[in-house]
């Protein structure tokens, strides 16, 4: 099933995607183009993301067992 309309990108093309080592959603877009174009596909790759077993937001964790460290920068003035 086309997932991406914009770029003809179906499910199985994903799923290989995450199958040889894509595991984010930047990583996707960057790979594949989807969601860079009109960005209605954004959730449906989401979802597949989701089906496959890596996390659907943009963290690229793919169990959430563990809370990664967050790191807060400081603007400084010029
Ligand atoms: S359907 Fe994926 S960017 Fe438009």
């Amino acid at each position: 099933m086309i997932v991406c309309v914009c770029k003809s990108v179906s499910d199985r093309k994903i799923r290989a995607a995450i199958a040889e080592g894509a595991d984010s959603f930047d990583e996707l877009q960057f790979e594949l183009g989807v969601a860079l174009c009109c960005g209605k596909c954004e959730e449906s790759v989401r979802d597949v993301m989701a089906q496959s077993g890596v996390c659907a937001s943009r963290c690229g964790v793919q169990q959430h067992e563990h809370v990664a460290p967050l790191t807060f920068y400081e603007r400084q003035a010029a």
